[in-house]
């Protein structure tokens, strides 16, 4: 039987992406709008478990938009991964009378809301819940975006133009580092949008020779005097790869880690405008009583995805990227 949604509540969770609060402020507004209440549950999955809960109306998310992080604060749970976080997690959800929650986050934070619901289920409580993609990763299976994603790449390429500057005048190597354990979406687009020397990124097996020195001799060959060398932090460590250009040809690299930097700063137009669709769709999806789902991308427009076939969902890496990249460098001519 279809509920009646009265109540709902918002969190963010996982790593901070810019975009969240655009996201939290349409969630709040969307729901007002229908006569739902609305709930901001603080520190992730965690303000769940302790109770930790702030009531919203609709100035509660002014100016917000603007801004980097996220205002609801956000965390990595681990006590939320067992039955036991989850069941204080419920209580709280009952006390609160939640009807439904929009999670904020990536794909670690749908699996927790997803194990959340069934437990709910195997209560007699009904709990829907509703995804809405945020990592600067960008490496959520289902949705072809992420919010924050151009905001990091904006502030990466930012941050490797003054590089380039210094590189170029000192004509040196530097060997910096993206963010991005597991995925190099942000390393393959920054790469290609400072017009690097050689990307290195997790989804492709490393050749040294191949994807480094021999990338910079052409460069070289081609007339370069100075090198941009661009590491996904899951593809190989900076220092040992900075070391390993030195030994072998010479140079004596830079190398520039620019870490948490890329996370934070004000949401560009596309990361607010995203994330107000897609918070606004996830009230949508609920008031609608569509069942546990993600909001996600696919070919530039947002659809409403069963959570449980979206998890299943894995981005394949297109090397079409990498291709151009290869091509647009000026090091492709030289053979
Ligand atoms: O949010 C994703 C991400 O920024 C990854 O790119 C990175 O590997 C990781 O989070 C860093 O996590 P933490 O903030 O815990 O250091």
């Amino acid at each position: 039987m279809e509920k009646e949604i009265k109540r709902i509540g918002v969190l963010t969770s996982g790593g901070d992406a810019p975009g969240m609060n655009a996201a939290v402020r349409a969630v709040v507004r969307a729901a007002l709008s229908r006569g739902i209440d609305c709930v901001g549950i603080r520190r992730g999955w965690n303000g769940l478990i302790t109770s930790d809960f702030v009531r919203m109306d609709t100035s509660s998310v002014s100016h917000i938009i603007n801004k980097g992080g996220t205002v609801l604060y956000t965390a990595r749970s681990e006590e939320f991964r067992h039955v036991a976080g989850q069941d204080k997690a419920l209580a709280t959800c009952k006390l609160l009378g939640l009807d439904a929650i929009v999670a904020i986050g990536g794909d670690g934070t749908f699996r927790g809301a997803l194990a959340l619901s069934r437990r709910a289920a195997e209560t007699g409580y009904q709990l829907q819940v509703a995804g809405v993609p945020a990592t600067i990763d960008n490496d959520i299976g289902c949705s072809h975006y992420t919010i924050g994603f151009d905001t990091a790449c904006n502030t990466a390429v930012e941050c490797i133009d003054r590089l380039r500057d210094t590189m170029q005048s000192h004509e040196r190597c530097s060997v910096v580092e993206v963010m991005g354990r597991h995925a190099g979406y942000l390393a393959l687009y920054v790469g290609i949008s400072v017009g690097a020397t050689a990307v290195l990124i997790p989804e492709r097996e490393l050749d040294f020779e191949r994807d480094v020195i021999e990338k910079i001799r052409r460069a070289r060959l081609a007339g370069t005097t100075h090198y941009m060398v661009v590491v996904a932090e899951g593809a190989g460590n900076t220092m040992e790869i900075s070391r390993q250009i030195h030994e072998e040809i010479g140079l004596d690299p830079r190398v520039t880690v620019l870490g948490h930097i890329q996370r934070g700063g004000a949401p560009s137009a596309r990361d607010r405008e995203t994330a107000s669709r897609m918070g606004f769709k996830a009230v949508e999806a609920i008031a609608q009583n569509a069942g546990n789902c993600v909001i996600a991308t696919q070919e530039g427009r947002l659809v409403v995805m069963d959570m449980e076939k979206a998890l299943a969902m894995t981005k394949a890496f297109s090397m079409d990227r990498y291709d151009i990249l290869e091509a647009l460098t000026n090091n492709s001519g030289i053979h």
